[in-house]
């Protein structure tokens, strides 16, 4: 299914304008070198792989290593609010904007953006290599609610508890 119907190059840091009393986005850049670290270690070509760099009580950190085309369907983050920086390659998101229009923006080594605790967004990695990026969720993710699209309409799929055994963020 074909959901992309613009592509924006504006990429900035948030999108959403909420009030966060921790810097999130600051808190995944300051977890870069470890999860570069960790991703030399543990990142694969032919899957996603994933580990808890951190967690506490009013946020957690995980490093995400993405192989080519890798990606993370639309989903929510269980009314945690968040942010992710990309520390190496590429990863594109996808979100609805303001008029409720899907968006695909690029994320570039160096970039990344937080987000509130209503953001819904689906993450791939369109390069030519592996990705490799830093999220951080605050308060720590508890559930994940992942959506298909029906004719432009998001419909909820599955959602995920972190008390399962196969979870991931
Ligand atoms: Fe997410």
């Amino acid at each position: 299914m074909t959901v992309i119907v613009r592509e924006a190059h504006d990429v900035s840091d948030s999108d959403d304008q909420h009030c966060q009393s921790i810097d999130l986005l600051a808190v995944a850049r300051r977890h870069a070198d470890v999860a570069l670290s960790w991703a030399q270690r543990h990142g694969r070509r032919d899957a996603r792989t994933y580990g808890l760099l951190s967690h506490g009580e009013d946020y957690e950190v995980w490093a995400i290593d993405w192989p080519v085309d890798g990606y993370l369907e639309l989903h929510d983050h269980g009314g945690s609010a968040g942010a992710f920086a990309v520390l190496a390659g590429s990863l594109s998101e996808t979100t609805a904007d303001a008029d409720g229009e899907w968006v695909r923006r690029p994320h570039d080594a160096g970039g990344g953006r937080s987000f509130s605790e209503n953001h819904i967004h689906g993450i791939v990695n369109l390069g030519t290599g592996r990705a490799t990026s830093v999220h951080v969720y605050s308060p720590p993710l508890e559930r994940m609610t992942f959506y298909r699209l029906v004719d432009g309409a998001m419909v909820a799929e599955r959602t995920d508890e972190r008390a399962e055994s196969n979870w991931t963020p």
